[in-house]
């Protein structure tokens, strides 16, 4: 069944004439039905860990903007939480944890209830591989370890990821730990997402751009090599998706060396590039800038048909070029939605 769907015929190569799209954080804040059950919820994690409440938060998209994708709703912390650290999202602040950055801490961390703890999320997914309309592919998820790492590291969200890249640097072996347990964990949270009825993977590396050349290979490259070779042995069909956040120019080493199907394309990109340099390797997913879907007008129909008309060579799977933000006025991704289903290549 999955074949035959657009979004999974894109990231295979199979050209079309209509652009199948999806929008990154397409459930959340900017829906008034999301702050709705969120309420009735308690709390986001509370969200998370419901598996009627998630499942539900996941279709309130499509239910407005006929997508041909819908995301797991869960998390990318959820997978710290579930090795042990404790996890909280404070209103206004973002994640909270306490922070893994020495060998002893490390060392409370185990994969001991590790499935058991995240068993919510994969009721999730069997509830939405049921319920899905037939044309919309399911996409699961998971933070790539580098990014996983800076939040476990610094216990919250930073500018630059200082605290990490430095333990990368002043205590490597312990850092190198913590990155291994990260694509142990992933690989087998992602594998049971996909037994549990995901159609496609998406690996966010939000914070890969501040990292240097090297360190880049090491921290993002290889470790996202293995977490395709574990997940390809016991699936080797399901479609993996890569977002290498601010990566620029290292996106093309990236894809080769990680032989990922797709590749999600930040805003900061240029269309030429990624048509002459990435589309050739794979499928292409992007870029629109979020922000524009909060300005909205003549700009931001402009600049949706400059991406369509840019990346209509090769495979595209239309989406933004990092998640949409809470003041986004629904009616323009209503806008956005109806253009691209109108448009042909
Ligand atoms: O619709 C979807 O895209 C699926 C759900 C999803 C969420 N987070 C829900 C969420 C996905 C795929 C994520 C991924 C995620 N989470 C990333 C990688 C992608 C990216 O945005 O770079 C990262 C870095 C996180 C960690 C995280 N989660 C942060 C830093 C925050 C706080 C910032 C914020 O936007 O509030 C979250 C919270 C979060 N994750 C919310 C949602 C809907 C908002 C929580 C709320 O309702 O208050």
């Amino acid at each position: 069944m999955s074949k035959n769907k657009l979004f999974i015929q894109t990231l295979k190569g199979i050209p079309s004439e209509r652009v199948p799209f999806w929008f990154m954080r397409q459930a959340g804040r900017y829906l008034p039905e999301y702050m709705k059950l969120r309420k009735e919820a308690g709390s986001f994690l509370d969200l998370c860990y419901n598996p009627e409440f998630a499942t539900e938060v996941t279709l309130q998209p499509l239910r407005r903007f006929n997508m041909d994708a819908a995301i797991l709703f869960s998390d990318i912390l959820v997978v710290p939480h579930a090795l042990g650290q404790d996890l909280a999202f404070k209103t206004g602040e973002g994640p909270v944890l306490t922070p893994v950055d020495n060998l002893e801490k490390f060392k409370a961390l185990s994969m001991e209830g590790f499935h058991e703890h995240l068993s919510p999320v994969y009721e999730t997914v069997s509830n939405l591989s049921k319920k899905l309309p037939d044309h919309v592919a399911l996409i699961g998820f998971a933070g790539a370890p580098w990014t996983v790492a800076t939040y476990m590291v610094n216990g919250k969200g930073s500018k630059d990821q200082a605290e990490t890249r430095l333990m990368a640097y002043q205590d490597r072996a312990t850092f190198e730990k913590l990155i291994d347990l990260l694509v142990q964990s992933t690989s087998e949270y992602l594998i049971r997402q996909a037994d549990h009825g995901a159609e496609a993977l998406q690996i966010f590396d939000s914070w890969s751009g501040t990292l240097p050349a090297d360190e880049f290979i090491k921290w993002c490259i290889e470790p996202m090599q293995k977490i395709v070779q574990n997940i390809r042995a016991v699936h080797p069909e399901i479609p993996i998706i890569g977002f290498p956040k601010g990566a620029g120019a290292k996106i093309r080493n990236y894809v080769n060396k990680t032989k990922v199907d797709g590749v999600s394309i930040d805003t900061s990109t240029s269309t030429s590039w990624v048509r002459n340099v990435i589309q050739p390797l794979c499928a292409v997913q992007g870029n629109l800038d979020p922000l524009l879907l909060v300005s909205g007008g003549a700009a931001l129909e402009k600049a949706v048909y400059h991406i369509l008309d840019h990346l209509k060579e090769g495979p595209h799977i239309f989406n933004l070029g990092h998640g949409i933000v809470p003041q986004t006025p629904p009616e323009n991704v209503k806008l956005v939605s109806d253009i691209i289903l109108n448009y042909r290549r």
